[in-house]
């Protein structure tokens, strides 16, 4: 699995993250593009940065009924993102379909792991709202065991829970994970967070960096600290 650092554009329209994106010159990064600019801009934003020759982690979080997921799925599967995503909650028929929808006839897919726990629940929201009353990291490695069981690649976790769901679902079981800050930087609104030298020592694979990249004032060079942290 090759580590790579994923950029959250977390913009509001295709004007703001092609401004981003033209500083990044000759050089491709993975990106995320999340429900705010998708809604906002449609399909056709995944197909132009396509276009321009970057990887795409589409975070559209599906849970839904299984038919309805799978159809979903067969829409971005034709959209040729290269990470797609969806709730474990939505239970282990709801992702087997979702696998079946993202499988072209030639037996090629896009990635697809499952959000767990949001790491926005904590165990008081999770008792309380959901009526869950195991310990969080027991439900967030039982869902990820359950993403395995049903054929997904990996899960979105905390980089802190990224050690603990390889040994349980095994290393090549991919770990994207958000919540990276650099040890000199703001952390925002972020919780539990991690520098990418320590994210890499944990062993995720993949690093989500939205703000510590995009609002810094020279993002190019703050991609690139990210991506000698991390994958050097
Ligand atoms: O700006 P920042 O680095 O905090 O951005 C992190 C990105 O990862 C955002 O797009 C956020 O929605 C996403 N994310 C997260 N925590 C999760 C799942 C996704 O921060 N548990």
């Amino acid at each position: 699995m090759g580590k790579d650092v994923i950029i959250a554009c977390d913009f509001a329209s295709a004007e703001d993250v092609f401004s981003f994106l033209d500083r990044f010159t000759g050089k491709k990064p993975f990106v995320k593009i999340g429900m705010e600019l998708f809604y906002a801009e449609g399909p056709q934003i995944v197909r132009e940065i396509k276009k321009r020759g970057h990887k795409i982690f589409l975070d559209l979080k599906s849970h839904d009924i299984p038919n309805t997921v799978k159809k979903s799925m067969a829409v971005l599967s034709g959209l040729d993102v290269d990470l797609c995503n969806l709730h474990a909650s939505g239970t282990i028929r709801m992702m087997e379909a979702a696998i079946e929808g993202l499988t072209r006839p030639d037996g090629t897919r896009p990635l697809l792991i499952a959000v767990t726990q949001l790491t926005s629940t904590d165990q008081e929201s999770m008792e309380k709202d959901l009526l869950i009353r195991e310990p969080i990291d027991q439900v967030v490695l039982h869902y990820a065991k359950n993403a395995k069981l049903a054929g997904l690649d990996g899960v979105v976790c905390s980089p802190l829970e990224a050690g603990k769901v390889h040994d349980t679902c095994g290393k090549d079981f991919i770990t994207v994970t958000p919540g990276v800050r650099f040890a000199d930087g703001d952390i925002g609104d972020q919780k539990r967070v991690m520098t990418p030298a320590e994210a890499k020592k944990i062993g995720s694979d993949y690093i989500v960096v939205g703000r510590p990249i995009t609002a810094a004032e020279d993002p190019v060079a703050a991609y690139e600290r990210c991506v000698s942290e991390f994958c050097d």
